[in-house]
């Protein structure tokens, strides 16, 4: 079992099939699936467990089983998947607590950690996560997350909230943090000034991101300048498409 990301109570490790029974307590749980169309049988959770094995040998990444440090326990999941917004691939962010777990910041943290870990090891522009407005909670969970709502769209045919963080927002978050800072022109214009549209991760890909270790292989979630490519030019990069935008909009 592969360790990815530590953070103070949590280690986010890699599925494997003998996770079944702990995460069925998850995501069988009707309350915790009331924004999917229906809580997942067993045969549900070994499907979403194994779409996340494939994940991590396509990309390097997907959602991490997420353990508590204090007694071993799997309490939910957390991480990165790369969805197809609107015909361009973007990388998300996703959460779900046991619920006898909630309202103890626990995704909050995984979130976080999943965050340092995409901006440092990933060439996403941006993180987002995707969620239905009624969902108050997880839209907490974005907000603390740094995330702020960039557009709306129909996401399974449901009315979805994009909540979305620009790379490099930690020291920029006052003044990128805004509509229109990231919008799909932006983004393309960055994907085609890099060339590399597919590559989403850092290295080849399907290659596991390697780094600092603590525990294993986990990485520690603090902030890894050397990761960035160039984190200034990303930066300048995104000023000057902002405010290209505000020009656009007046
Ligand atoms: C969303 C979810 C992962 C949050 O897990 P968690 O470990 O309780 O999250 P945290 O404790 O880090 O933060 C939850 C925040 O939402 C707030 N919250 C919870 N229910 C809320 C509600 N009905 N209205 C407003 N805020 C709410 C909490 O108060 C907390 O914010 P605070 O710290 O400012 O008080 C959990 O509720 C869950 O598993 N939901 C079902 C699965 C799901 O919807 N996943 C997201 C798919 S997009």
């Amino acid at each position: 079992m592969k360790a990815i990301i530590e953070t103070s109570r949590l280690i986010l490790r890699e599925f494997t099939l003998d996770d079944v029974n702990s995460l069925a307590r998850v995501l069988s749980d009707a309350e915790t699936m009331r924004f999917y169309p229906a809580r997942f049988d067993r045969g549900g959770v070994e499907d979403w467990i194994s779409r996340n094995i494939r994940r991590y040998a396509k990309y390097g990444f997907g959602l991490w089983a997420a353990v508590l440090k204090s007694s071993g326990e799997l309490i939910g999941d957390c991480g990165l998947t790369v969805q197809n917004l609107e015909g361009i691939d973007e990388v998300e962010i996703g959460y779900h607590t046991r619920r006898d777990l909630w309202g103890q910041g626990l995704a909050t943290e995984a979130a976080r950690g999943c965050r340092d870990f995409g901006f440092q090891r990933l060439t996403a522009p941006r993180l987002i996560s995707i969620i239905r407005p009624e969902n108050l909670a997880s839209r907490r969970v974005a907000e603390k997350n740094g995330m702020r709502v960039a557009k709306e769209v129909l996401w399974a045919n449901l009315p979805h909230l994009v909540y979305a963080i620009p790379r490099n927002a930690a020291g920029l978050a006052g003044r990128l943090h805004r509509p229109g800072a990231w919008t799909e022109e932006t983004i393309k214009a960055e994907r085609s000034s890099r060339g590399d549209r597919e590559n989403l991760l850092l290295g080849s890909p399907g290659k596991p991101p390697t780094g600092n270790s603590r525990s294993g292989n986990a990485i520690e979630t603090k902030p890894n300048p050397q990761a960035d490519r160039d984190p200034l030019a990303t930066s300048i990069r995104y000023m000057a498409n902002w405010r290209q935008t505000r020009r656009v909009a007046r």
